[in-house]
């Protein structure tokens, strides 16, 4: 058997070593292809492969047509956008991915963000506190628990909206308050942290109206998707309301336009690094590498996200 893992942007070596050691010690064969800059390599590489692990690489009907003997794909990490799950569901192929393995490291950074647009991008001027403010978390799961969680230790008042946690309790443990309506949990936030998948129920559906109901000098922070985000909306909320902010880990499609109209205001990070952390490479490498071996030798599709 053998694995391939194609990351354009590429594991720290400690999990690539760590993934090694996995796949040898089952005894298959680990193929490695990274920093790849054309899609054909892809293409080439995956030709002969039975298992394939990835990050944000594009596994595309084509690519999944490309590998005749593929049986699983597993994405390290949490969303599963990048896959197509159609083409990979039609040829019989188990879709997996690793969650929560990479959770904290994109918490931390949620964080970190509200941090720099409250202290002025690091530039001189007078600042925010944290402390105090209202931290609201659009969808609690894995990532948002974590930013609810570090925010309650930081002194915020943390509420969350999550259609898909109908049990109280799961907030309450954590003295989050849970709200009714995606609409209050905008109208009450100073910090908002984006944890929404990007789904066809979910694209472009954060613009205009839930910024302009948020608080005077609310900040917008996004380590989830950028397709989440309706970027013209943004614009026209931020130009009639300057005391907004916008921080983004995954650079806007019109991330130039918001830089030159909006200036310190915004911010997007150089290339999305939530999960640019060795523990987490080591923490969802090393999951993805047991998750394929435990599928192949016993059937295992626990983490199947196509079934
Ligand atoms: C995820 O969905 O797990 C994160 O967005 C991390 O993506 P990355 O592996 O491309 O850094």
């Amino acid at each position: 058997m053998k694995i391939l893992v194609a990351t354009e942007k590429p594991f720290a070596k400690k999990a690539v070593d760590g993934i090694r050691k996995i796949v040898e010690d089952a005894g298959y064969e680990l193929a490695l292809l990274e920093k790849y800059t054309d899609k054909g390599q892809l293409l080439e590489a995956v030709a002969d492969v039975d298992a394939l692990i990835v990050r944000s690489d594009k596994v595309t009907a084509e690519v999944i047509a490309a590998a005749k003997n593929l049986k699983i794909v597993v994405r390290a990490g949490a969303g599963y956008d990048n896959v197509d799950l159609a083409a990979a569901s039609a040829r019989g192929i188990v879709v997996m991915n690793t969650p929560g393995q990479n959770s904290n490291a994109v918490a931390e950074l949620a964080l970190a963000m509200m941090i720099f647009m409250s202290r002025n991008r690091f530039t001189p001027g007078t600042g925010t506190e944290l402390q105090g403010k209202t931290l609201g978390i659009h969808a609690y799961g894995n990532v948002g628990r974590l930013v609810g969680r570090k925010g309650k230790a930081l002194g915020m008042n943390v509420v969350a909206y999550d259609p898909f946690i109908a049990d109280g309790a799961v907030f309450e443990a954590d003295g989050v308050k849970k709200v009714a309506s995606v609409e209050e949990l905008y109208r009450v936030s100073d910090f908002l942290s984006l944890h929404i998948p990007a789904t066809a129920q979910t694209k472009g559906s954060i613009g205009y109206d839930l910024m302009m109901s948020m608080p005077k000098g609310a900040t917008l922070v996004n380590t989830a998707r950028k397709e989440v985000i309706d970027e013209e909306g943004v614009v026209r909320a931020m130009t009639e309301r300057e005391d907004l902010k916008y921080i983004t880990d995954i650079a806007a499609g019109n991330q130039a336009e918001l830089d030159e109209k909006f200036g310190k205001r915004v911010f997007a990070t150089a290339k999305k690094m939530g999960a640019e952390t060795a523990e987490a490479n080591v923490n969802a490498g090393l999951a993805a590498a047991n998750q394929i071996v435990d599928f192949l030798k016993n059937g295992n599709t626990r983490f199947q996200v196509n079934k």
